[in-house]
This record gives C-alpha cells, sequence and structure tokens, in this order.
C-alpha cells in the first residue's frame, strides 16, 4: 500500500493547533502537508502567552520539552484540562539557542496524543547564536524523524497492547517531517538540518551512506563548544541535534541518503542469545536495529557560495563534582524492569509521592546518577524503596531514554559493565558528551553521572522514561523542588 499525505486527516489536530498559538506570523511556521504542529520559533528574552484550548474528546495538557519555566506552567499531567476547556500559559523564555518540543503531557496517554500528532518543534535564537551567522532560512531545516503504522484506509495506526507497551511501539513507515519517503532539494552549498528524535520508542543510529562524516554542531541544549565529527550518531526519542551538512562541491542531481544503520542491545533478545536469535522478543516489520533509509537528499542547483563551520561555536561553562551540593551521594534514577513494570525508583507513578531522593533544594546543582537495578554493575545503594530485583541478567534489559524536565543537564560520566565488547561497541560511539542535554539514552548495564541545576523554580519537576509507552507504563517520577 502507498502512504498518502494522510489525506484528510487529523481535523481535531488541526483545529488544536489553530488554536494553541496566536502571536506574530513569523513565530509559526507551518510544514505544508504535515499532521505535526507548526514550528515556534521564540527568542530568548520573549515573554509569552500561549493559550491551549482542549478540542479533543479526552484530557490533555501540553508540555515545553527542555525549556526552563515554572513549574505550574510546564505541562505537569496535574494540569491536564477537560474538552472544552481552556489553560493559560505565561512564561518568559530563559533557554539559550537551542531545538525544543511540545507536545502532550496527560498520564497514561501521552503516547497516544503524540502517535497522532499532537507535537512540533520550538526554536529557540539569541544573540551568541546570531553572531555566528549559521544557514538560516531555507537553508535551515527541521527533520522530524517518526516511525508509523498505516492502516489499510491510510490512516495512523497505533496499538498499546501488553507487548508494544514493554517494548514500546514500532512503525513499519519512516516518516520525515510528517511525510513518508520523505526527499529535500538542496543547493550545494552548507546547511543546517536541526534533527528531533519524535517516534514514540524508536531509536536510531544515524548515518550518510557514503561514509561522510556527520558533523554535529549541537544537542538538546544548544550549540556545542565546537563542531564534532562522527561516522554515526544514536538518537534516542526526545533527543535532538544539530548538524552542519556540507554540500558544496557535490554535483547537481547527485544523492546522499540519511539512514539508520545496524546496531544490537536497545531490545530485550537482541544480541540473539536467550530469546531464540533474531530480533528475539522484537516483531516490527522494520526492526529496530535493522539497516534502513530515513529520507534522501538531492542536490537540484549549483550554488557558488557557501558559509563556513566556525571552528567555535558557543561557550559551555562545565560543571564538575566540586559544583555540586552531594558529590559522594548522587541522587539515583533506579531503572527497574519487570514484566509489566518498568518503573523508576522501584515505584510507579503517583502524584505527590515524593521519595526522599526526590526532594530537591532550589537553587542548588545536583550530582545524579541513572543505572538499571540488574544486569550487571552493581547496584547503586541509594534506593531504599524496595525496587524488584530481577533474577540474574534480567531478560528485561533494555536501553531507556531518561528525560528529566526543568534546566538542562551535563553528562559526567558513562560507564558500562560487562558489556563493553558486545552490544555496546555498536552504539557507543554515538553518544555526543560536552553539551547540554535533557535527555540521555541508557544502555543496558551502564551507568550515567549526570550533573543538573535546580534554579529559579519550585515545585514538581517530572522525571521519566521517553520511550513515551513506558512513560504512560508509570515509567515517570516527580522532583518536589523545594
Ligand atoms: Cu518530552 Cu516529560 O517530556
Ligand atoms: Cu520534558
Ligand atoms: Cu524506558
Amino acid at each position: 500500500a502507498t502512504v498518502g499525505i494522510l489525506p484528510g486527516q487529523p481535523t481535531q489536530v488541526q483545529q488544536y493547533f489553530a488554536k494553541l498559538v496566536k502571536g506574530p506570523a513569523h513565530s509559526l511556521t507551518e510544514i505544508p502537508g504535515s499532521y505535526l504542529g507548526p514550528v515556534m520559533r521564540f527568542e530568548k528574552g520573549q515573554k509569552i502567552r500561549i493559550n491551549l484550548h482542549n478540542q479533543l474528546d479526552e484530557p490533555t495538557i501540553t508540555h515545553w520539552h527542555g525549556l526552563h519555566v515554572p513549574a505550574d506552567v510546564d505541562g505537569h499531567p496535574l494540569y491536564a484540562i477537560d474538552k472544552g476547556q481552556v489553560f493559560v500559559y505565561e512564561f518568559e523564555m530563559l533557554n539559550r539557542a537551542s531545538m525544543n518540543i511540545y507536545h502532550p503531557h496527560p498520564h497514561n496517554t501521552t503516547a497516544k496524543q503524540v502517535y497522532h500528532g499532537l507535537a512540533g518543534a520550538i526554536l529557540v535564537n539569541d544573540d551568541e547564536e546570531r553572531r555566528l551567522d549559521l544557514p538560516g532560512g531555507e537553508y535551515e531545516v527541521p527533520i522530524v524523524i517518526q516511525d508509523r503504522k498505516f492502516d489499510a484506509n491510510n490512516q495512523l495506526q497505533y496499538a498499546h497492547g501488553m507487548h508494544d507497551r514493554m517494548m514500546g511501539f514500532y512503525g513499519d513507515r519512516i516518516l520525515v517531517n510528517g511525510r513518508p519517503n520523505f526527499q529535500l532539494d538542496v543547493a550545494s552549498r552548507a546547511y543546517r538540518f536541526r534533527v528531533l528524535n519524535g517516534s514514540t520508542a524508536r531509536i536510531y543510529k544515524l548515518a550518510w551512506d557514503d561514509k561522510s562524516p556527520i558533523t554535529v554542531i549541537g544537542t538538546d541544549g544548544g550549540l556545542l563548544e565546537a563542531p564534532v565529527n562522527k561516522s554515526y550518531v544514536m538518537l534516542a526519542p526526545g533527543e535532538r541535534l544539530d548538524l552542519w551538512v556540507d554540500f558544496s562541491g557535490r554535483k547537481v542531481g547527485s544523492q546522499l541518503v540519511l539512514r539508520s544503520r545496524p546496531f544490537s542491545g536497545v531490545l530485550p533478545g537482541m544480541a540473539g542469545g536467550m530469546m531464540g536469535g533474531g530480533m528475539g522478543m522484537h516483531t516490527s516489520a522494520l526492526p529496530v536495529g535493522s539497516d534502513y533509509p530515513i529520507f534522501t537528499v538531492k542536490v537540484a542547483r549549483q550554488v557558488s557560495d557557501s558559509p563556513k563551520l566556525p571552528d567555535n561555536l558557543a561557550k559551555i561553562q562545565h560543571h564538575g563534582l566540586r559544583d555540586t551540593v552531594n558529590p559522594d551521594k548522587p541522587v539515583p534514577i533506579a531503572i527497574s524492569e519487570g514484566p509489566m513494570k518498568m518503573v523508576l525508583n522501584g515505584r510507579p507513578y503517583a502524584y505527590n509521592d515524593i521519595l526522599p531522593s526526590e526532594r530537591i533544594r532550589l537553587n542548588t546543582v545536583q550530582l545524579m546518577e541513572i543505572f538499571h537495578t540488574h544486569g550487571g554493575g552493581g547496584h547503586g545503594g541509594q534506593v531504599d524503596s524496595g525496587a524488584p530485583k530481577m533474577g540474574g541478567m534480567g531478560m528485561m534489559a533494555m536501553a531507556h531514554p531518561i528525560h528529566l524536565h526543568g534546566q538542562y543537564f551535563q553528562i559526567l560520566s558513562r560507564s558500562i559493565a560487562g558489556n563493553e565488547g558486545g552490544d555496546y561497541a555498536t552504539v557507543k560511539d554515538g553518544f555526543i558528551e560536552g553539551g547540554w542535554k535533557d535527555t540521555v539514552l541508557v544502555m543496558p548495564g551502564e551507568r550515567v553521572k549526570i550533573i543538573k541545576p535546580f534554579q529559579d523554580f519550585k515545585g514538581l519537576f517530572m522525571y521519566h522514561c521517553h520511550n513515551l509507552e513506558h512513560e504512560d507504563m508509570g515509567m515517570m517520577r516527580d522532583f518536589l523542588v523545594e
């Protein structure tokens, strides 16, 4: 079956977006023919008011993923509104230049609402970035990657049976900016691709088919200090990449394909062993970790000049242990996995269920450690909540993109027990460190230490798995900043 441009599909969704924002025309860019929300563009320091009108037949609330905003306008599920209600957001843009996301956050229904189209990109600009004169206008292209499944009538199909919830839901078609078989015509010059993994669960290992390096200039929280060249980059749900792609010197008519390349270890049974080989429990027609195209770029016209890649991009204040209030006692984020039970710190999500380790003093910088409670590497020790321990090598062990609301964090260290040479070797060169992040992919057996500031705002700030099926299963908790 061929996939069209989702003809007539989401009238509810379109109305939702039509009502979502009113503002200067330049602040919203529609992606033509797409079910995605328009790209919102804001300036650092700008004061923003957004009215959310819920025209769905169920509760919703919009979260500003990556933005540093007060707790009561962060889109916490606590504030979900019913059909016909309006939620008024007012906040000041405190973020540096970066690409962020808006998407719904009602408890238990986030994945389904995102899947059907309630998501879009937020671009923030500031003076530091503007000084660099990076490619802009038509040369700065949002690339939102999602996987979807279509039924016989070409409508989006979503399932959340037990298997989909445990592993995440995987479509068998890759869409870019809401379109299948996405092709981008470019001029022979430098571009800036603002890439977002908007899939509910799928993890990508991005590489160019002609083996030219991927040049990364930024991640979730904006520009890096300097560009980094990689042979591939991993991109988990919720993560962003800012790529410099230079087509200078390429002939008109030539093509370049961005692919997802083979990797293993992110899903149970992928390595072969105990689940009987191959993809094990994972049954998508487009298996995670297989080799498939994402989109094609075609050089359509010759131009004579192009901006040059700057050697230095931005100043980043690097945080170390000495900046934290708890250098010897990291705040634990323990991933525990069991049949029909994917949770953090041993407890499923519940409002107002704050563990001692989840109380954070306002205006502190915290060391935090994310780890699996089984599958190698020992235990964190600080979890006193009765986290279920799976016997032996937990057969459910899988990778989780862990996301924290509030301010961006820095990755202090990653360490892996046991499996350094195996599955981990297929992904490890694809992680970007040294910049600001809000989502980090944690592989089975891996321990990731992060440093995160909690400034300005008191209240509840969530942390959760950004595999949205896991989030909806309750793999989500709150920090109470006080
Ligand atoms: Cu993008 Cu709490 O999520
Ligand atoms: Cu978020
Ligand atoms: Cu998860």
